[in-house]
């Protein structure tokens, strides 16, 4: 696949691209002395090991390894290859890479992503035209202005049109000579059950949605009147997930940056609206609820805190019960804005002005405050009510990890309701024993605990466990009759290798039930190194009935179980020999173990 890309422009590109704009577009960078540093794109972190240096040119994380120059950082980021890299920063700094020298295969070659990219831009030029044409946009144009919106804003959010009709854009794909399967993967039109290929969206306001390095990814349309669906996004790409994607991204970072605070709202016109008003570090769900992807983007490259703005209390409370854990996990402040009965957002701001959406911010409360504060309201401050209050906030201060944190917050609660601190934590552990009993590790080390099994069959070593993980995830992939089981023995918990959970998860979420779904998957793992793993298990081609499948589960499970004892019973012969040093060395095991889980 790579194309020739003379030695001269490599220097030329490494020349003139400066990795540190490269990498700030995409995350938060802060300058240490002559480094900038910043929470890693690539690992899970609090505490910011990801390192730039404009003087070499490169960057290095400290907590994963991860590492390399401005192409490496671009082909794991973007999850691309060399040339890809190469010819987007060309693109991104207008330097020319000779065409002549690229075959017709190798053009053919060029990155789809960059395909989808390009036709995507064409696609709003297409859609933006029709807006301020003549013909059918006036009425769309009328909508967008009854509405309250500036032309300004209209034209810096490309917004557009997408006119009534079922071949608009599959004629304006055959004009510009789209290839088939291009058309097909962006998602715009829709294939026909016979031939041929129909417009998905019609008579709509269209939003091109942005990354945040301005690439338009996809699309959402809104209907002009009262039918149904009000809104249609782009469906699922190997660009836009909406899992991942904001809207309002491109147009958030700055100011949030600088603020150091995030909006978070639901609606495009809540975001338009808001924007147009001078609050523009706001971005938007599209169609979806937080994620931890959100989550982590968010506060990798825009801020650290989010204001989560609701039009209800229900829907804030759902969010905030669903959401807490995110923030709690991502170290990212987390409040919440109710607006008053009736309002979105967007209504709000275009009634009462920006000021006043100012100063209902300033009494946003954090998000555990916000679950206390509404089960009072709803369950009152009688004995009861306590009783219910206390209730209803087991389960989200279970979910807080930080130990500080969550003594805090019961410090506030036993306070709020006059209720002595202790029996809140004793409340909590209750909660706490049938949370960990929902994962049988936990459930079976504890049973354990007391009376160590005295079985002493040898463990499993570790390689050997990988082989058999292996084959349970290649099993998934093959049998997905297979999946509620696995589900149901929470087979995952018992997994060591990180890569094959993670590729175990998402089969689990996306089981395949045809070989032709297999490329959709391997869009959901980040990483060459996943994506290597997933190949591999993908090739493995050994035949399984739903007997074999069980018998391999078991066995598994098992052997685990006997490993476990083993090592709890060792634990228990050091503790009683009074052997130190070794009890040391088994405890440090078996915690490396539960860290796996
Ligand atoms: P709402 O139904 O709250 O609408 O959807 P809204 O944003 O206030 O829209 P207007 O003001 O009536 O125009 C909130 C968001 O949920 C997604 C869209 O992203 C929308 O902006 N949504 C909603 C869908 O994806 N599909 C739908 O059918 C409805
Ligand atoms: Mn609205």
């Amino acid at each position: 696949m790579a194309i020739y890309i003379p030695e001269e422009k490599l220097s030329e590109i490494r020349n003139t691209a400066n990795i540190t704009d490269i990498i700030s577009e995409r995350v938060v960078l802060k300058k240490a002395g002559k480094d900038y540093v910043g929470l890693c794109p690539f690992h899970s972190e609090k505490t910011p090991s990801f390192t730039v240096s404009s003087v070499k040119q490169i960057f290095h994380c400290f907590g994963c390894g991860a590492g390399g120059d401005v192409f490496s950082f671009l082909m794991k980021h973007e999850g691309i290859g060399f040339s890809e890299a190469v010819q987007s920063l060309a693109r991104r700094y207008g330097i020319d890479l000779p065409e002549r020298n690229m075959s017709a295969s190798q053009k053919a070659a060029v990155s789809l992503r960059q395909q989808m990219f390009d036709l995507n831009r064409q696609v709003m030029a297409f859609f933006t035209d029709q807006l301020s044409g003549r013909s059918s946009g006036q009425k769309a144009m009328a909508y967008l202005e009854k509405r309250g919106f500036r032309q300004e804003i209209i034209t810096q959010f490309g917004l557009g049109f997408a006119p009534d009709g079922w071949d608009n854009l599959v004629r304006f794909y055959k004009k510009l000579n789209v290839s088939h399967s291009l058309a097909e993967n962006t998602g715009l039109i829709v294939p026909r059950k016979d031939s041929g290929f129909y417009d998905r969206f019609r008579n709509r306001v269209m939003f091109p949605i942005f990354d945040m390095t301005n690439q338009i990814i996809g699309f959402g349309g809104r209907v002009l009147d009262d039918s149904k669906p009000k809104y249609l996004n782009s469906p699922e790409t190997p660009i836009y997930h909406k899992s991942r994607s904001l809207y309002g991204a491109h147009t958030a970072k700055n100011k949030s940056r600088e603020t150091g605070n995030v909006y978070i709202v639901e609606g495009y016109f809540d975001l338009l609206a808001l924007y147009q008003h001078g609050v523009t570090n706001t971005v938007a769900t599209l169609g979806t609820s937080l994620t931890v992807e959100h989550v982590n983007a968010l506060r990798r490259g825009f801020a650290q805190k989010a204001f989560l703005v609701f039009d209800s209390d229900e829907a804030g409370l759902k969010a905030a019960r669903r959401s807490i854990s995110l923030f709690m996990n991502a170290s990212m402040d987390a409040a919440v804005i109710v607006l008053p009965k009736g309002y979105d957002p967007d209504s709000f701001i275009f009634e009462f002005g920006r000021e006043a959406f100012e100063k209902v911010s300033e009494k946003a409360i954090g998000m555990v405050e916000f679950l206390i504060e509404s089960s009072i309201k709803t369950n009152g401050l009688s004995m009861e009510g306590k009783v219910r209050v206390i209730s209803d906030l087991q389960q989200p201060l279970l979910e807080i990890n930080d130990n500080v944190a969550r003594s805090i917050y019961i410090k506030y609660l036993a306070e709020r309701l006059s209720v002595n601190e202790n029996a809140i934590i004793e409340k909590i552990k209750s909660g706490e024993k049938r949370f960990n009993q929902t994962t049988r590790q936990n459930n079976r080390l504890k049973d354990n605990d007391g009376q160590p099994s005295l079985s002493e069959s040898e463990p499993l070593i570790e390689s050997e466990m990988i082989k058999v993980e292996k084959q349970i995830v290649s099993m998934m992939l093959k049998s997905p009759e297979i999946l509620p089981e696995i589900k149901e023995r929470r087979v995952l918990d018992y997994f060591s290798d990180k890569r094959l959970i993670e590729i175990a998860k998402i089969v689990l979420e996306h089981p395949i039930y045809g070989d032709e779904e297999t490329p959709g998957l391997m869009n959901h793992l980040e990483s060459a190194d996943l994506k290597n793993m997933f190949a591999s298990l993908v090739i493995e081609d050994e035949c399984r009935d739903l007997n074999n499948c069980e018998q391999l589960l078991s066995q598994f499970i098992n052997g685990i179980e006997r490993r476990q004892n083993s090592l709890l019973s060792q634990i228990k012969s050091a503790q009683e020999s009074n052997d130190e040093e070794l009890l040391f060395e088994l405890l440090r095991k078996k915690q490396e173990q539960s860290v796996n889980r």
